[in-house]
């Protein structure tokens, strides 16, 4: 790919947090580098690049890159509605809590009282990657999946049900992949085509990404 000037170019990051009190929440180790990595590989190709990116301890900040800091599946997905209709591409590797409490306790739950944390009754997140999905215009949709099991069966079933034109699969039965190293081993799927890569530093997986996606010509 020679460049990206002039293409807007969205990407989520990192894990959400879900909150059951004032201090414990429900989340995971995501550590936000494999979006980082693309949102500078992005930038550096000449994109206009969104960055929104759940907590995370990775302090990056790029003058060129509008990075929006927020915490839950909720916050990222009023901010991703936002942005979304102004975007070329979105490139979805944010790990996303599927499910959240019910209601978040105002104060911290006490042991005592802690029926309240022995029965948080949960409720399913906004799945925002599929809201983009069913919305799409003329973006062109990359998604994640990090699976288990039945990897490149589940991840066409993604593919398909979120209306995507492409999904990096990670699968955690490979070594060194996953979302808390500085390492991954990617399958790059689309509609008629399935491409394996060896296992690479993240930033090395960001380059053979963004060279995947078969950008649209509007
Ligand atoms: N995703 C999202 N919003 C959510 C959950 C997931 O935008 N609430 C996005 C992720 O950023 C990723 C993709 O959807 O790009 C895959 O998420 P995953 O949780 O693996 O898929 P699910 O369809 O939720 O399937 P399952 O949890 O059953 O594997």
């Amino acid at each position: 790919m020679d460049n990206l000037i002039g293409k807007r170019v969205l990407i989520t990051a990192g894990p959400t947090h879900e909150y059951i009190d004032r201090v414990r929440y429900i989340g995971n180790c995501s550590s936000g580098k494999m979006g980082i990595e693309l949102a500078k590989r992005a930038e550096a190709l000449g994109a206009e690049v969104y960055l929104v990116i759940g907590p995370t301890h990775i302090e990056y900040h790029n003058e060129h890159i509008t990075r929006i800091d927020v915490v839950s599946a909720e916050q990222m997905f009023e901010a991703v509605k936002l942005l979304y209709g102004r975007m070329d591409v979105v490139i979805a590797s944010a790990a996303v809590a599927d499910f959240k409490p019910k209601h978040r306790a105002d104060q911290k739950i006490k042991k005592e009282n802690g029926v309240g944390i022995k029965n948080i009754e949960l409720t399913e997140t906004q799945d925002i990657l599929k809201w983009m999905g069913d919305n799409k215009k003329d973006q062109t949709l990359i998604g994640f999946a990090l699976e288990t099991e039945n990897e490149i069966e589940n991840a066409k079933g993604k593919l398909e049900r979120k209306n995507l034109d492409g999904i990096v699969l990670n699968s955690l039965q490979d070594k060194g992949a996953g979302f808390a190293g500085d390492t991954n081993k990617i399958t790059y799927i689309t509609g008629d085509s399935l491409k394996e890569f060896n296992l690479k530093s993240k930033t090395e997986v960001a380059i053979d990404i963004l060279n995947q996606i078969k950008w649209k010509t509007k």
